[in-house]
């Protein structure tokens, strides 16, 4: 599928602040995609469309989550920041009539992780916490950690990330934890 179609969707969809982050997101995953040697075409549609669903209403995402992803959402729909990962897998399966599972997947685990990730997986993760713009402790520790190894990579961000979660008293998604402990495994 053509790539300045996706681009053309999200201008059209998304604020100009969200659409940049997504363009920087799509240029860092291509990075990494070059890196590790997934499909470009994959990696890019995942990218673009990561964040297709960030800016839709609270009571939407909330309703489409109850709706279709009624056993996977049931404990988080007041994390409004966790849904808005499926209810983009679900308008890049029903509007875009994407179905690979691959592209599905790294979209509906951007926010979370996931044990057991695919490269894509990891890398439009990975480009989401990292794009250039994003700025915080240990961000370029994990930039360069990236450019050789994807896990080494995501255990610090996460790891990181889960620390900032306890410190701050919110939810912490038990795919995540998960995922810190089999990157503890194989990292
Ligand atoms: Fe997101
Ligand atoms: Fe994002």
């Amino acid at each position: 599928m053509d790539i300045d179609f996706f681009k053309n969707e999200i201008r059209n969809t998304l604020s100009k602040k969200r659409y940049e982050h997504s363009i920087r997101v799509l240029e860092t995953a291509i990075t990494l995609g070059k890196i590790y040697k997934v499909d470009l075409n994959k990696v890019a549609i995942a990218s673009l469309l990561h964040d297709y669903a960030k800016e839709f209403k609270r009571e939407d995402l909330i309703n489409l989550s109850k709706e279709h992803f009624s056993n996977e959402t049931e404990e988080y729909l007041s994390n409004v920041e966790i849904l808005h990962s499926y209810i983009g897998t679900y308008f890049a399966s029903e509007k875009f009539n994407i179905k690979d599972p691959e592209i599905l997947n790294a979209i509906k685990y951007h926010t979370t992780g996931r044990k057991n990730m695919s490269i894509i997986e990891k890398i439009v993760y990975l480009a989401d916490a990292i794009e250039p713009k994003r700025d915080y402790p240990y961000v370029e520790k994990i930039r360069d950690l990236s450019l050789i190894n994807l896990d080494k990579a995501i255990l610090l961000e996460v790891t990181k990330k889960i620390e900032y979660l306890l410190k701050e008293n919110h939810v912490i998604h038990v795919n995540s934890i998960e995922m810190r402990n089999w990157l503890l495994k194989v990292s």
